[in-house]
C-alpha cells in the first residue's frame, strides 16, 4: 500500500459522487455480481453492468468473440470483439445490482439497457432499474450491434431520430435516475447526436466506445479474424489504438455542450485517464485494460493520479476536468508560426540513423550523416516539421528556435 497524498480523488458525474474517477465499463468484467464484487474490493469506484435485456429476448453469441492486433513486440494494442449483449437477462442483473448496492455503500452501480425496437422492453427495463435502485442507466447506442430501426448496418447512435426515440421512452420512466447515452465516434457530426440526446432529456453522455473495424485477415486462408467456421464479420475495436479517437470525440462534445461526460475507449494508464479528464470527462471507464491486466490496475491508477495531483499542486481530481479545452483551436486559428529546427543531443544519440532516413524520405532531406555516423541537421533545410523528434528511439531530438543568421 502506498502512502496516499492529501488530495481528493472524488469526482461528480450527473449528480452522483464517485470516490475516484475509475469505473468499469459495461463489458465482460461486469457480467456478474462476483466479478464486480472483486473489482470493488480492489478499489474501483463504480461499474456499469454488461448490457442486459428482458427475459423474453433471445441473445445469440457466436464464439470465439475475440481477436487482436499486435504491433512489433506489443501484444493486443487493439482488441476486436464480436460480442453481443449479456447472456444474463434483467432478472440476473437486478439481483447483482441489489447485492452490490447492499454490500458496497458509496460505490456507483449502473445498468446498461438494450430493448431493440420494442418500446415496452425499454419502458420495462427502465422501471425495473429504478425499482432496484440502480444509480444510473446507460443506453448502449454505440455497440456495433445494428440499429434496430435501420435498414442498413448502422448503430442507434448514428441516427438522431433513433437516439431521441429510445431516450424518450427511457426518460419517461426514469424519474430521478440519470440516463446516459453511450455514443459512437463514427458519425459525421457528434454535436448533432449530442443535441438529440439533450432534446430527449438525456442527463449525460459516455463517449465513444469501440470503433467498427476489421482487425486483420489470415493470409493463408483469406478469412478475416476471428474465424467462425470459415467466415467472419466486422468487430468492435477497443484498447490503446482508439484513445486518440476518444480524446477527439470528448473534446468536440465538451467544447459544444456542457453535458456531463464519461470517457470510454482506450484508457490503459492513469496518464490516459488524466488526458480524458483534461478534455472534459468527469469519469473514465476501463474495459480492455482490465481484460488484459486484471482489476488490480486500479491500485496504480489511484496512486498515479494522487501523486500527479500533488505534484501539480491540485487539491482535487475534479480540478483537471476540461483544463486542456482552451488549448484546442480549429486549425485555421493556429496563427502563430513557430519557427523551430531540429537539434540533437549528441551525448545520448545512438547513431541508429532513423532520423536520417525519416527526414530523407518523409521530411525535407535536412540531415547529413557524418563519417562517425552522427546525423547533423542543416538549419537551412530543416522545416521544423517534427517527424524526426517523434521517431527517434531514444528521444534525443528536440525542436529549438531557428538560429538567426
Ligand atoms: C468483449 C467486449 C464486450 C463488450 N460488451 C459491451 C456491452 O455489452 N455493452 C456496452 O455498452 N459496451 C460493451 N463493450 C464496450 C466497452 O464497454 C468499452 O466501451 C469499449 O471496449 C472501449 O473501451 P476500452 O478501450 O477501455 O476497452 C464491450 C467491449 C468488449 C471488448
Ligand atoms: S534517431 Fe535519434 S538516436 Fe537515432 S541517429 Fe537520430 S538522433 Fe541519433
Ligand atoms: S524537423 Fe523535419 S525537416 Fe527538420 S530535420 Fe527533422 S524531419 Fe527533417
Amino acid at each position: 500500500m502506498y502512502q496516499e497524498p492529501e488530495v481528493d480523488l472524488s469526482v461528480e458525474y450527473c449528480g452522483l459522487r464517485f470516490e475516484n474517477p475509475f469505473v468499469l465499463s459495461s463489458a465482460p468484467p461486469t457480467d456478474s455480481y462476483e466479478m464486480v464484487q472483486a473489482a470493488f474490493q480492489q478499489g474501483w469506484a463504480g461499474a456499469i453492468m454488461k448490457t442486459t435485456s428482458v427475459e423474453s429476448y433471445q441473445v445469440d453469441i457466436t464464439y470465439p468473440i475475440m481477436t487482436s492486433m499486435d504491433w512489433e513486440e506489443k501484444k493486443a494494442i487493439a482488441l476486436g470483439n464480436i460480442d453481443n449483449i449479456s447472456e444474463y437477462h434483467m432478472d440476473v442483473m437486478e439481483e447483482a445490482v441489489r447485492k452490490l448496492k447492499d454490500e458496497f455503500h458509496g460505490k456507483i452501480v449502473g445498468l446498461s439497457l438494450w430493448g431493440t425496437t420494442n418500446k415496452n422492453h425499454w419502458e420495462e427495463l427502465t422501471k425495473r432499474s429504478v425499482g432496484i435502485g440502480a444509480d444510473l442507466v446507460e443506453i448502449s447506442m454505440s455497440c456495433p450491434t445494428d440499429s434496430p430501426f435501420a435498414k442498413t448496418s448502422l448503430m442507434a447512435g448514428q441516427i438522431p431520430d433513433d437516439v431521441k426515440r429510445i431516450l424518450g421512452w427511457v426518460k419517461k420512466h426514469s424519474g430521478e435516475m440519470p440516463v446516459i447515452a453511450k455514443l459512437t465516434s463514427q458519425v459525421t457530426d457528434i454535436t448533432e447526436i449530442v443535441e438529440a440526446v439533450q432534446e430527449a432529456g438525456g442527463d449525460g453522455v459516455c463517449a465513444s466506445d469501440t470503433v467498427h473495424g476489421l482487425l486483420g485477415i489470415d493470409l493463408d486462408t483469406f478469412i478475416p479474424h476471428p474465424n467462425i467456421n470459415g467466415k467472419s464479420t466486422f468487430c468492435g475495436v477497443s484498447g490503446p489504438v482508439v484513445k486518440p479517437i476518444t480524446l477527439r470525440t470528448l473534446a468536440t462534445i465538451a467544447r459544444a455542450s456542457g453535458i456531463p461526460l464519461a470517457a470510454s475507449g482506450g484508457a490503459t494508464t492513469w496518464e490516459d485517464a488524466v488526458e480524458f479528464m483534461l478534455v472534459g470527462a468527469s469519469t473514465v471507464q476501463f474495459c480492455t485494460a482490465v481484460m488484459h491486466y486484471g482489476f488490480d490496475i486500479v491500485e496504480d491508477l489511484k496512486e498515479g493520479l494522487a501523486y500527479f495531483l500533488e505534484e501539480k499542486g491540485l487539491a482535487s481530481a475534479s480540478d483537471l476536468i476540461g483544463k486542456a479545452l482552451p488549448n484546442i483551436l480549429p486549425h485555421g486559428e493556429l496563427l502563430i508560426k513557430k519557427d523551430v529546427v531540429a537539434s540533437i543531443d549528441e551525448s545520448t544519440c545512438t547513431k541508429c540513423g532513423m532520423c536520417y532516413y525519416a527526414c530523407r524520405d518523409g521530411g525535407h532531406q535536412a540531415y547529413d550523416l557524418g563519417e562517425d555516423g552522427l546525423p547533423q541537421a542543416d538549419p537551412e533545410k530543416c522545416y521544423g516539421c517534427g517527424l524526426c523528434v517523434e521517431i527517434c528511439p531514444v528521444e534525443c531530438i528536440s525542436l529549438v528556435p531557428r538560429p538567426r543568421s
